[in-house]
């Protein structure tokens, strides 16, 4: 069995040849289009920026939910991917969606910060919507039927088995995008078997981490074992005689792409327009979901201890926390956004000085990729600061817009990231220790600029050796390769 600890990631192997332009038909739980000014746009979102390289080298479709929006497209705009939209009734997506994935899966895999909810009816509702996903992906692997069947995340871990049921020789991966907990708390779930067999389904699983990875192999040894399944260094091998390879591929951005945006006119006129806001000001940077994971109240505590302990920082420093809204009808979601606004407004009224502009700032929104760059290229910090966190793409873009821009930025980077183990030159924090945190981040702001600027252009170099482009094809000939394999 595998030693659980912090390592470099393996490289994935990328096998054979590259994939050319062979179909892949992505099953995720969103599509990735929204309705925006200007009509349908692709939506922003971590799982999307990485997908999107697929989208625009292979052809074939993208199954998802239709999040409610209705007259959707029928192309993804900009490519030939046809999209399949999911319709869900009001009761599927409160039970499914707002219930299983989201207050049952979500936080059981996120170590169970929070503590996760198991209702039976739920767990029915997962079962029939991850039945409805498996049917478009089969109908759509019936139209393209040299496909590549590529299964994402948390929402759906009962498709691959459900594929694999109707077309047993189909090449199938499933990527997670969120961790792997101990053996000890996944084996909470009350149906834990039912989900490590519908993973099973795949011919390859892959994590961000070898720790995640390595948490998986032990749960599928503590929990399968009895029915003949064997962990087999890497591999999982099934009564059937099939073998399930497991892989570990940290997901990335499109650096290239990133780093030319993050130059065009509309980025150099918001960041003059921060210089104006900001003048003089140092800037702390924060980017996230508005979720519990993300470590936003012990980031606020930090700077309030921060600000307490150091008067002259009360004019001389800001803190912007943009929060996208996200699962406001989760209990947990909206209650964390009342606990937030709380320690926003307690904060400024502490430590603003009369005449002054306020030391926290707080969006409620979600910006545009150009919006956000401005803030990237202007921000003196980011505080990336999540007590538990698959992998964080926000410190990766941040890097790469703060190296084009030619900065000295510094990165205050959570240990318990998927991306820590790769940004190793990062300002490394518990923010657990709130207290240490604050000491962090004064120390990030102490170092000399051509020490920030080394570390800056050591990490974005990282990001633009490993960047989407090569994940992608990664793990599209891992899946290839041992799906050929399975089906001999
Ligand atoms: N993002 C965005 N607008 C915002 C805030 C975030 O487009 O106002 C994007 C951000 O650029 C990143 C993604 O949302 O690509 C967040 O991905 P991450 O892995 O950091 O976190 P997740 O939300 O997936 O947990
Ligand atoms: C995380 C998950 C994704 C999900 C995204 C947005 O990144 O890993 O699968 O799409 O959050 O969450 P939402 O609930 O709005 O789709």
């Amino acid at each position: 069995m595998p030693q659980t600890s912090r390592q470099k990631p393996i490289e994935v192997p990328v096998p054979g040849a590259r994939q050319g332009s062979r179909p892949v038909i992505a099953v995720a739980n969103r599509l990735p289009v929204q309705r925006g000014d200007d009509g349908w746009e692709l939506s922003p979102g971590g799982l999307v920026t990485a997908l999107r390289p697929v989208m625009e080298t292979h052809p074939g479709a993208w199954v998802g939910w239709d999040g409610g929006t209705k007259g959707m497209p029928a192309t993804l705009p900009g490519s030939d991917v046809r999209l399949q939209p999911i319709a869900l009734s009001a009761a599927q997506s409160r039970d499914y969606y707002r219930g299983f994935a989201n207050a049952t899966m979500w936080p059981l895999l996120h170590n169970a910060i929070e503590k996760p909810r198991f209702e039976r009816a739920w767990w029915r509702a997962y079962q029939e919507v991850n039945g409805l996903f498996a049917e478009r992906a089969l109908a759509a692997l019936a139209d393209y039927p040299d496909a590549v069947a590529w299964v994402h995340d948390y929402h759906l871990t009962l498709v691959p088995r459900l594929i694999r049921a109707r077309r047993p020789g189909q090449p199938i991966g499933f990527f997670l995008h969120v961790p792997w907990p101990s053996p000890d708390i996944y084996a909470r779930l009350p149906w834990r078997e039912q989900v490590l067999t519908g993973l099973l389904g795949a011919d390859v699983i892959a994590f961000h981490t070898d720790d995640y990875r390595f948490n998986f192999l032990r749960s599928v040894a503590r929990q399968l074992e009895d029915s003949g399944v064997e962990v087999r260094g890497s591999s999982v091998l099934l009564p059937d005689g099939r073998e399930v390879v497991t892989a570990t591929a940290p997901i990335s951005i499109d650096a290239a792409d990133l780093a030319a945006t993050a130059l065009d006119p509309e980025v150099k006129a918001g960041v003059r327009a921060l210089e104006e806001q900001f003048s003089g000001r140092t800037l702390l940077l924060g980017v996230d979901r508005l979720d519990y994971t993300k470590g936003i109240i012990e980031r606020l505590l930090a700077v309030e201890m921060l600000l307490e302990r150091n008067p002259a920082l009360r004019t001389s420093l800001a803190f912007l926390q943009i929060a996208v809204p996200s699962r406001d009808e989760v209990r947990e979601y909206r209650q964390l956004r009342g606990t937030v606004e709380q320690h926003v407004g307690r904060i400024n009224g502490l430590f603003t000085e009369p005449g002054n502009d306020v030391p926290v700032h707080y969006l409620y929104r979600g910006l545009s990729p150009r919006q956000l760059s401005a803030y990237y290229a202007f921000a003196d910090a980011l505080l990336v600061t999540p007590l538990i966190d698959g992998m964080n793409l926000v410190c990766k873009e941040y890097v790469t817009v703060q190296a084009a821009h030619g900065g000295s930025g510094a990165l205050i980077l959570s240990e318990f990231t998927g991306a820590a183990v790769e940004l190793s030159q990062a300002v490394l924090c518990n923010p657990f220790d709130v207290e240490g945190l604050s000491y962090r981040i004064e120390h990030a702001l102490s170092l000399e600029p051509g020490t920030r600027r080394k570390n800056l252009a050591a990490m974005a170099e990282h990001v633009r050796a490993h960047d989407v482009h090569h994940w992608v094809s990664g793990q599209l000939s891992l899946i290839a390769a041992h799906g050929a394999a399975a089906a001999d």
